[in-house]
């Protein structure tokens, strides 16, 4: 017998991912690149690059929450290795300003209007994030974006465990009460955008940098290439 046909998801709410997609990680290369000129680039992407590969590390190694420490302090730790990697001078104060740096992201400059837009539709929109609670408030309240947001803002703090961890995917669902599919997880980190499809969210990669699609064998739900994109799947766009 052929299997009764699926209907298509009922997009009910939003949640993104902070940093990378809200917020935009390698805008501390330009400050990396005032302190150590030639290096600024390879900072940031090291720094990136690293701060991710612990957060797994420390997760994947955890039966529990034992190696858990969080988001903030997995950032300072990559950045320390990051500057002993490329031979940056430790002393003065650059490792402090760079976190500084990191508290008060810029915002892509269309995120606003989206968010703004999306509260117009009265759709839910929250954010689910690596970050820890501290630092995602001042990341959200520095980009002026609280007022914009009518959902929660999700820490895996909570889980002691990083995306791509099932746990912290479960925080979407179990705090908005409804069915993973029919809530749109919106990540420009491709490997983000694969996890939460694996964990049965309807998914939109924001490919901002035109990097190909990973070679997992999943596709996200969606792909686009701006912010903007979440417009024309949600409620009130041209496909809702
Ligand atoms: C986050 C990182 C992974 O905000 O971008 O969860």
């Amino acid at each position: 017998m052929p299997a009764p046909p699926v209907s298509p998801p009922r997009l009910r709410a939003v949640l993104f991912d902070a940093y990378g997609t809200l917020f935009d990680v390698y805008s501390v290369a330009h400050l990396a690149e005032q302190l150590f000129p030639g290096q600024g680039e390879r900072l940031a992407q090291l720094w990136r690059d690293k701060q991710i590969e612990y957060s797994r590390l420390v997760t994947m190694s955890s039966a529990g929450a034992e190696h858990y420490r969080p988001f903030w302090q997995v950032t300072r730790d990559a950045l320390r290795w990051s500057m002993a990697r490329l031979a940056l001078p430790r002393e003065g104060d650059a490792e402090q300003q760079l976190m500084n740096q990191y508290h008060h992201l810029s915002a892509f400059p269309e995120n606003r209007e989206v968010l703004a837009e999306l509260q117009r539709r009265g759709v839910t929109a929250g954010i689910l994030s690596n970050g820890d609670p501290e630092m995602l408030g001042v990341a959200v309240k520095s980009a002026g974006f609280a007022e914009l947001l009518s959902g929660p803002v999700l820490s895996v703090h909570s889980v002691r465990r990083f995306k791509t961890d099932p746990a912290a995917y479960a925080l979407g669902p179990a705090t908005l009460g409804l069915p993973v599919r029919d809530i749109l997880f919106v990540s420009s980190n491709a490997w983000d955008a694969i996890g939460a499809t694996w964990f049965g969210y309807t998914t939109l990669w924001v490919n901002r940098a035109g990097a190909p699609p990973e070679e997992l064998g999943t596709s996200p739900t969606h792909i686009g290439t701006s912010l903007r994109d979440v417009l024309t799947l949600l409620p009130g766009g041209a496909a809702g």
